[in-house]
């Protein structure tokens, strides 16, 4: 926003293609957790609703924490090891010198733990990976897309229905989320976008 640098808007007919060409509206390509290519990504993400589409356009939100803690006990211990390398996701838009600017590849543990609960969660934005340390990309995200297909479902999921003028605010240590695309992009769904920095996932 021109006079507010801190709030992004997210404008459905203003969405940029990615490198395939594909226009898909903000955050609802897959699950996920906001800003993973930084060192320090945001703790909350709070969206504000300015216009929302006359059907659709929800916005999903998913317990990492249950979804982590019901895995049998030999899971967990597998994923407590292992860590994401995370890069820019391929908008087109986006050159090869911007990408450079962001330098080395931020590292986080697939498994965090919270730094107010102290409860461990799923922590991973799938668009954004770029691979699991030791392990290919493809493979990396085969692993991913199945584990988050298998650990989220109706009982550990709440689906927001947008009011006009909603400001909601979501945790992005304890939960993933996912924007719909249930509705016509061209009708216009406007939010409004302030994210706060957090801590280094450890
Ligand atoms: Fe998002």
């Amino acid at each position: 926003m021109q006079d507010h640098l801190e709030i992004a808007i997210l404008d459905s007919r203003k969405m940029p293609p990615d490198k395939q060409g594909c226009i898909i509206p903000f955050g609802a390509r897959d699950w996920h957790t906001d800003h993973t290519n930084h060192e320090r990504p945001p703790k909350y993400t709070a969206l504000y609703a300015v216009k929302l589409p006359p059907e659709g356009g929800d916005t999903s939100f998913a317990n990492m924490h249950t979804a982590y803690t019901e895995l049998p006990a030999e899971e967990r211990t597998s994923l407590d090891k292992l860590e994401t390398v995370n890069k820019i996701e391929d908008f087109a838009y986006i050159s090869e010198e911007a990408r450079a600017k962001f330098g080395t590849l931020p590292r986080h543990p697939l498994i965090h733990t919270h730094p107010e609960t102290g409860k461990k969660a799923i922590y991973v934005h799938p668009g954004k990976l770029e691979r699991i340390v030791g392990r290919g990309p493809d493979e990396s995200r085969e692993f991913v897309g199945a584990l988050l297909n298998c650990v989220i479902g109706e009982a550990n999921t709440y689906r927001h229905k947008w009011r006009a003028g909603d400001l909601l605010f979501c945790d992005n240590r304890a939960v993933l989320h996912r924007a719909h695309r249930d509705y016509d992009m061209a009708e216009g769904r406007v939010m409004h976008r302030i994210i706060v920095q957090g801590d280094r996932p450890v």
